[in-house]
């Protein structure tokens, strides 16, 4: 692997091997220590979005691994990048002083450009509606320590289907695996792309529906997904999606024992606090796992 742009990009070998990698890693996270791996590596996130998770979540990765972070969480605001620098220069000129590059940015494809002038590895953290696959991977991370495994499971993924990277990237990674049943839940309007749903129906049973309690009871992972409002053209439109599906104490007692509920968050509405107190309720431990499959990524990348 010499950058990680894509999770299209990834075979199966290589999620495997990066899932397991960070297996190795999670009790350094899990303990907060700090190894000596990545010893005089420096990373740079560039950051042209909001984030909170993702990009600390590079930071700690790398700080655990021994390195050390250069950052700019306002790359649009406060970089170069307002006075007309293209990526194409940031990359090169970034490549000058750090060991790898973290990038989000709105544009999806950026990455791409920033790699053409960078001369060390880049990994997309999130580019637009685009991909996610840093996110991706930890949410099969999550997913295989539940249930033991990728292949032969029920997931059913709820929310902005058409806007969530977060969604695409976990549909091109599954497609690596076998005998998966997707539920897609959303309102029609917000449905999966049409070339990615094309895709996964040529190898999965895929089914769309606008009902969530219905497809809950059959589910072995919940992926929930926020309304991505910063993906709509007005606010008016935002809020006639906003807050259709909110998962509740309530609906959690349709879905079986041994379901996971996984989301990359932020949650706006669509998880009632109370379930944050269901066991079945994995999103806050995700962040933990982030860390360790990113310094999975990081030590693949760096070649470590
Ligand atoms: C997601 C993102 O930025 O795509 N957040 C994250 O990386 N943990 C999800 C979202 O913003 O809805």
């Amino acid at each position: 692997m010499k950058n990680l742009l894509h999770s299209k990009d990834l075979s199966k070998r290589e999620i495997l091997s990066l899932l397991d990698r960070a297996e190795e890693f999670l009790e350094t996270v899990h303990k907060r220590k700090r190894l000596k791996l990545a010893d005089g590596k420096i990373l740079a996130a560039l950051f042209y979005e909001p984030s909170t998770r993702t990009r600390f979540s590079f930071e700690t990765a790398m700080l655990r691994l021994g390195g050390e972070v250069i950052s700019n969480e306002g790359m649009n605001e406060t970089s170069s990048a307002k006075k007309g620098e293209t990526l194409y220069d940031t990359g090169r000129v970034v490549s000058q002083m750090a060991d790898i590059i973290a990038m989000r940015h709105p544009e999806p494809g950026s990455a791409l450009e920033l790699v053409e002038g960078a001369r060390v590895p880049v990994v997309n953290a999130g580019d637009g509606p685009g991909d996610h696959p840093t996110q991706g991977l930890l949410d099969l991370f999550t997913i295989r320590r539940a249930l033991g495994r990728l292949d032969d499971f029920t997931i059913v993924m709820v929310g902005d289907l058409r806007n969530s990277r977060v969604v695409h990237s976990q549909c091109e990674l599954l497609m690596n695996f076998k005998g998966v049943r997707f539920i897609l839940v959303s309102p029609e309007a917000l449905r999966l792309p049409r070339s990615i749903f094309k895709e996964l129906s040529k190898k999965f049973k895929v089914e769309e529906t606008d009902h969530l309690e219905a497809a809950i009871t059959g589910a072995d992972v919940l992926s929930h997904t926020r309304i991505q409002k910063e993906r709509f053209s007005t606010e008016t439109e935002y809020k006639k999606y906003k807050g259709v599906y909110v998962l509740t104490p309530a609906l959690m007692k349709k879905a079986p024992d041994s379901m996971i509920v996984i989301h990359p968050l932020p949650r706006v509405d669509e998880i009632d606090m109370a379930v944050d107190k269901d066991p079945r309720a994995r999103y806050f431990e995700q962040v933990e796992n982030g860390v360790a499959v990113r310094m999975a990524i990081l030590a693949e990348l760096l070649g470590l």
